[in-house]
């Protein structure tokens, strides 16, 4: 297949491991200069140089996507390195479980910093560096299964989550004017750290992938093609839009 990203400039948030890595991988394979934007210095250098052996092009940019200041410095550091930002995608994201009626301030606060506003914060100031290079560009935003379907143990998570459905889908209608794509990826449980974290047993995991129409859990790179196809110009005239990556759970009932 012909590279879709050949020079492109993207950034990747939570680039450094799970999804966002794969993501980062594929992207570089495809010929992006790939910046992976994290907060853990040693995994993220790791996952550049990483890149950087299999000859693909990628920077690590230490940054926490809550904080302003360094979302701004991020995209100023892209800008002084690769001269431009093609895409952006809005991949890291933060889970807690808890029963609802035990979910405490911080946790809801926690999940909305995190999953919404490390969400708005680069895309607003990646938008207005689309603008300056006269309009285009494409946004992904990883979202979840748990924001289009109802989940127990995860209310703040599934309510960040909508967020992100329903951010997309708004920019995606403001943004239109200027040719700036807003699409998202809605996972349903992929083995990495997150899921291991929220589900530790192996009983527990597979008890999820029977409950899966295609009959497992999924792995990064089961991501990977949707979200490339977001941000590639193969899907020029999609906007707005959701794909579910979920092994089918999501039609169920
Ligand atoms: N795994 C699943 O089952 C699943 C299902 C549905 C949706 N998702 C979504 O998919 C995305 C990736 O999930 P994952 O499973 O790959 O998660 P993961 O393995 O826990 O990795 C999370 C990534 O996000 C980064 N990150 C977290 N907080 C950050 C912050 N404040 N600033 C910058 N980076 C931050 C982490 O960086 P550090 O390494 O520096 O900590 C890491 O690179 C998330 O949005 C998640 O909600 C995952």
């Amino acid at each position: 297949m012909k590279p879709r990203f050949t020079d492109q400039v993207v950034i990747v948030t939570g680039g450094s491991r799970g999804i966002g890595f794969a993501i980062s991988k594929a992207l570089a394979r495809e010929g992006a200069r790939v910046v992976l934007a994290a907060v853990n210095e040693d995994r993220g250098q790791e996952a550049a140089q990483w890149i950087r052996n299999e000859d693909g092009q990628a920077e690590f940019i230490r940054t926490d996507v809550t904080q302003y200041k360094q979302v701004e410095m991020l995209v100023t550091k892209t800008i002084e390195r690769f001269g431009a930002i093609n895409v952006l995608v809005n991949n890291a994201g933060a889970h807690d479980s808890a029963p609802f009626w035990e979910e405490s301030e911080d946790l809801w606060d926690r999940m909305y910093r995190v999953n919404v506003m490390g969400t708005v914060l680069p895309s607003q100031i990646v938008v207005r560096r689309f603008f300056d290079q006269g309009g285009g560009g494409a946004i992904v935003n990883i979202a979840s299964k748990a924001g289009v379907v109802g989940e127990p143990g995860h209310v703040a998570y599934s309510a960040a989550k909508g967020a992100v459905l329903a951010i997309t889908r708004a920019m995606a209608v403001e943004l239109a004017p200027y040719s700036i794509r807003v699409n998202a990826a809605c996972p349903g449980p992929v083995l990495t750290d997150m899921l291991v974290e929220n589900v530790p047993t192996e009983e527990g995991r597979q008890k999820l992938a029977d409950e899966a129409p295609l009959g497992r859990i999924g792995l990064p790179e089961d991501i990977v093609g949707a979200v490339l196809l977001l941000a590639s110009s193969e899907a020029d005239w999609c906007t707005g839009q959701a794909i579910s990556i979920d092994g089918g759970m999501s039609i169920l009932k």
